[in-house]
């Protein structure tokens, strides 16, 4: 029996010696600890042995017993320290190694002059007007005094989805839009993407930005419209920029102007940016027509107003000196990130 006791014993010791995993050693608790374990059977066959004998056999198996769960124990202990230390290796963190920069992205060249441009005329007390660029004939032309056969459609070649359906070739549609459902006085800019036939080139894009204002109220004049657009010149290129209004046509506007900016760059003596000129052509503008204002049920006897039109992307290309239009739309993060 004692015999019996060590060669359990033993095997148990040596067993729990190759054990690689917790797993491991917990079997090896239940084969010889456990209820069907070999040291509990030796316990169960006591009663074959002599009262005498008993006490003696029974301290064997208790100290064995014992010996088996502090070894246990002990192999527990070095697995999980083992396993920890592997694990903190693995974790280890070094401080000294270069970092990876993130690049973060910013906000587009064509949004940061769309901001610059309304945050001129929100300042002068201007709303912002939205609408469809999916138009009907109707706004688009007509009620700017451009009916179907008129030769000034020829100038703005445009993308009829149907007879009476268009991309909006111009800003210009709200000006109707929301004189027809606002009452004097009107105070608004309108931005918005326009489209228009063209071939892509330097300076020509299918698709482009314009921003529209238009003001109407009593008393009206061309001085206001002066003022206003002269003070944003000033305020968009420079305290320096002087303005220029030359006579022009528009169907919806009488009389009409097309206004130059004395160039930024070289202050009007000539340069590359102006090529030579001195001044630089930046937008349409004009006294509304009275059959407009009529169109769109405002009395011209009462009231009067004036709208101006720009396009976004010929402001951006002076401003930051752009040479092709086309930097815009291809999103060339190495453009992009000059601005
Ligand atoms: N809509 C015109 C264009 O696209 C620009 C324009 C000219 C707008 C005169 C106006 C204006 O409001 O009064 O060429």
């Amino acid at each position: 029996m004692k015999q019996k006791i060590e060669a359990i014993k033993l095997s148990a010791l040596e067993a729990l010696k190759e054990g690689k995993l917790i797993e491991d050693i917990e079997n090896v608790r239940v084969k010889f600890l456990g209820k069907k374990g070999e040291l509990t059977s030796v316990l169960r066959s006591m009663k074959d042995v002599s009262a005498e004998e008993r006490p003696k056999i029974g301290a064997m198996v208790n100290e064995a017993k014992e010996e088996i769960e502090k070894t246990i124990e002990e192999i527990k202990t070095d697995i999980l320290k083992k396993a920890r230390a592997v694990k903190l290796e693995s974790e280890k963190i070094d401080v000294t190694m270069p970092g990876v920069k993130k690049t973060f992205g910013k906000k587009h060249i064509m949004n940061t002059v769309l901001d610059e441009v309304k945050d001129i005329f929100l300042g002068m007390g201007y709303e912002i007007a939205e609408g469809p660029e999916v138009e009907l004939d109707h706004y688009n032309f007509e009620l700017l005094n451009i009916p179907k056969d008129h030769p000034a459609r020829d100038t703005q070649d445009t993308f009829y989805i149907s007879d009476n359906v268009v991309l909006r070739t111009q800003t210009s549609n709200m000006q109707a839009r929301v004189m027809e459902n606002q009452k004097p006085p009107i105070k608004i800019i309108a931005p918005g993407m326009v489209y228009r036939s063209d071939e892509v080139d330097a300076t020509h894009s299918p698709v482009f930005h314009q921003i529209e204002g238009l003001v109407v109220g009593k008393g009206i004049t061309m001085a206001h419209l002066k003022g206003t657009l002269d003070e944003f010149a000033k305020q968009y290129f420079g305290e320096k920029t002087k303005t220029k209004f030359r006579p022009h046509h528009f169907n919806f506007t009488e009389p009409s102007a097309e206004v130059d900016v004395s160039c930024f760059n070289c202050g009007g003596s000539g340069c590359r940016i102006c090529k030579g000129e001195g001044w630089i052509e930046i937008l349409g503008c004009g006294m509304v027509h009275p059959r407009v204002l009529e169109m769109s049920g405002i009395d011209p006897n009462e009231y009067s107003g004036f709208a101006f039109g720009m396009g976004l992307e010929r402001l951006a290309m002076l401003k930051y000196e752009i040479d092709d239009m086309r930097l815009f739309y291809e999103n060339d993060v190495r453009f992009l990130d000059q601005f």
